[in-house]
This record gives C-alpha cells, sequence and structure tokens, in this order.
C-alpha cells in the first residue's frame, strides 16, 4: 500500500482509495493536459509562426488510443483533465473523445473534464460538451477590439468568439477568460477586458508570454511582467489576495470594483513549479513532465506494445520519477533563443 501524507496530496480526494502518483519533490500528479492535435485555426503571433510545420498526421495517436491513454492515467490518480491543442475542437470527431472522458465524470472517477480553447468553434459545440459533463471551459482571448483580434490572431475573427461564449454560457459552462499579457498591444485594454468579463460573471486570468517555440518576432518586445501589471491596476482597482484555487497554476485576486475574480499566471516572475501537479501529454503520445523542459517519454509504444495496461502503466511511472523540480524560463535580449523549441500548441497550455 502506498502511503501519502495528506499535506502533500493536496485536493485529491481519499475516498478513491486511489494512491496518487507522487514525484520525487513529494507533489502528486492528479492533473493530465492533453493536446489532441497541435494544428489550430489561428495563428496567434506570439504563439505560433505563420508557417508552421505540424507533427506529421501519421504520427497521431487515434482518439480511442488517446481515450486509453487517458483512462490509464485516471486508474492513476488523475482527478482532472484538460483537453487542449493547438485548437482541441478542430481535430476531427473530437467530439467522441469529449464523450468517452466524460463517462469517467459521471461515474464520478474524474473530479472535472475541461477544455482550453480559442473559442472559434464553440458555438457548434458548447450544447455537446456540457451534455458531455464539461462544466468549465478556458476561452483564450487576447483583446476586445475586432482589428486588434485580427491582428493578434492573424487568422480569427473576433465575432465568432464571442458567439461561441454566448454559447457555453447558454449551455452552463462556466467560462473563464485567459489573456497573455503584451506589452503595446492589450496592456491598456486590461481594465476594460476585466469589466466586460467580471460583468458577464467570467473570470479573467492573465498570462505571461513564455519562451516557447520560435516565432516571427521578438518575444522580448511585448514581454510583460505581471508584477508590474498589477502595480498598474492598483492604481484603479482594490486587490485582495484570495486562496481560491481551480488546480491550475493561477493565483487569484478578488477585485473589489467588479465583485470578480482576477488570476495571475506567472511562470516567468514567480516560481509556480512546487506547486506542479501536472503532466503533459502530446497527440503523439509523448509525455513532457515539465512545460519547460526538454525531457519526455515515449508512451506510443507501449501503449501499442499490448492492449494490457500494466506495461504502459510501469512507464508512467518511471516517466514519473523523472519529474523535475521546475523551469528555468528566461526572457531577454542576449539569449534570444526560446527555452524549449517546441511550441506551446504541442503540448498545450
Ligand atoms: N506564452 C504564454 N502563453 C501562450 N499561449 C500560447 N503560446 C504562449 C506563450 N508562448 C497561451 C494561449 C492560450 C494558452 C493555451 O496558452 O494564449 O491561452
Ligand atoms: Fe491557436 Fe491558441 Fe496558439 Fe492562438 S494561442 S495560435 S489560438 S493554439
Amino acid at each position: 500500500m502506498n502511503t501519502v501524507t495528506i499535506d502533500r496530496i493536496g485536493a485529491y480526494k481519499l475516498t478513491d482509495a486511489k494512491a496518487p502518483m507522487i514525484d520525487p519533490f513529494g507533489r502528486a500528479v492528479t492533473y493530465l493536459r492533453v493536446s489532441v492535435t497541435d494544428r489550430c485555426d489561428f495563428r496567434c503571433t506570439y504563439c505560433m509562426a505563420e508557417n508552421m510545420t505540424f507533427l506529421p498526421k501519421k504520427d497521431l495517436l487515434t482518439l480511442e488510443e488517446l481515450n486509453r491513454l487517458c483512462s490509464a492515467f485516471i486508474a492513476k490518480g488523475v482527478r482532472k483533465l484538460r483537453l487542449t491543442g493547438g485548437e482541441p475542437l478542430v481535430r476531427k470527431n473530437v467530439m467522441f473523445l469529449v464523450r468517452e472522458l466524460g463517462k469517467h465524470v459521471h461515474a464520478g472517477t474524474l473530479d472535472e473534464l475541461t477544455l482550453t480553447t480559442n473559442g472559434s468553434q464553440l458555438s457548434k459545440f458548447a450544447a455537446e460538451l456540457a451534455d458531455c459533463g464539461v462544466r468549465r471551459i478556458n476561452v483564450s482571448l487576447d483583446t476586445l477590439d475586432p482589428e486588434k483580434f485580427k491582428q493578434i490572431t492573424r487568422w480569427g475573427e473576433l465575432s465568432k468568439v464571442m458567439e461561441g461564449i454566448d454559447a457555453a454560457q447558454a449551455a452552463g459552462i462556466h467560462v473563464k477568460i485567459n489573456a497573455v499579457a503584451l506589452k503595446g498591444f492589450n496592456d491598456t485594454e486590461i481594465p476594460a477586458m476585466m469589466r466586460w468579463a467580471h460583468g458577464r460573471g467570467m473570470d479573467l486570468t492573465l498570462i505571461e508570454t513564455m519562451p516557447m517555440g520560435e516565432i516571427d518576432e521578438d518575444r522580448t518586445d511585448h514581454y510583460m511582467p505581471l508584477s508590474e501589471m498589477r502595480d498598474t491596476l492598483a492604481q484603479q482597482f482594490s486587490f485582495s489576495d484570495i486562496p481560491y484555487k481551480t488546480g491550475g497554476p493561477a493565483r487569484y485576486l478578488q477585485v473589489a470594483e467588479t465583485g470578480g475574480r482576477l488570476g495571475l499566471i506567472t511562470p516567468m516572475t514567480h516560481n509556480f513549479c512546487e506547486s506542479c501537479n501536472r503532466v503533459r501529454l502530446t497527440c503523439t503520445g509523448t509525455l513532457y513532465m515539465c512545460l519547460g523542459q526538454n525531457d519526455a517519454a515515449d508512451l506510443r509504444t507501449p501503449l501499442r506494445a499490448s492492449d494490457d495496461d500494466a506495461y504502459l502503466s510501469s512507464v508512467i511511472d518511471e516517466a514519473i520519477t523523472r519529474k523535475p523540480k521546475g523551469h528555468d524560463f528566461i526572457i531577454d535580449r542576449t539569449r534570444n533563443k526560446p527555452a524549449v523549441a517546441r511550441h506551446m500548441s504541442v503540448t498545450g497550455g
């Protein structure tokens, strides 16, 4: 019997009597993020180059294989699962996977099934997502200005995303807005975005740009430390730090003026690794133990080697023993290279 101490396993529910995977630093790995495709119908300038080379389609796991992999993780104590991309809703027939995984939510073997999406396809899928057991989603949205939206996403249409958010809320899904804070692009717009999001009952979370993958511009030009952003916003808003947690890396502030919450994801200015409970799976079956490191484990080979999950399970256990303490992202002009070569769209946010 695997013994774990309560203080180390945080929100993990002992009622399920399944000992979670514990990494060498005592962190329970209870959260799996799955990038179901590295493709996207947008080309956000901080995320992708305009001309991207995507993973060869022949290397993709089938949705059945992804389902089997996710279920193996759930059997090993994962309680929260997030589908990301790229844009998860552009993967053909992705709702098959959502429906299969939703069964774990209905059965109580998974606390939460959620999605990070750019919202472009959401008006089409919102009702079905809700039906499958998706109760919360994150929508990535960096500006409320249609022109600027076109500029930052290169290919996106703001009105489609707005329709998607409407549809999700109408279906009873809680929406959180994620915005990457970009100096000289949306920094002055954040107060308006806060009022808009909070006015619609949505949390707003700001994210610092991370040096992942080659893009067509210099990230230092737009890098905005959120410590600085918080100080600027504090001239207009009264913040109080609150212990609210959603299982991810955001720290939350309650905003007195709007009655809403502002989340801060600060991989660059504040080390959030000490409470990391996550691992990331790509659509080709590669498991990354850290967003900011290159070490990975191939799960496709053990998955395909046998119909029995025992071998797969042992490979996952071995991978967890290699989960590093943290990342060391830096953005500066002297080291003008991404910290990791892969784009965020390979592993998801
Ligand atoms: N740094 C920070 N956030 C990024 N995202 C994509 N690329 C980057 C990056 N280099 C964000 C998207 C989305 C989430 C999946 O990650 O805007 O919100
Ligand atoms: Fe697509 Fe999200 Fe990357 Fe934008 S940030 S290109 S929406 S994956």
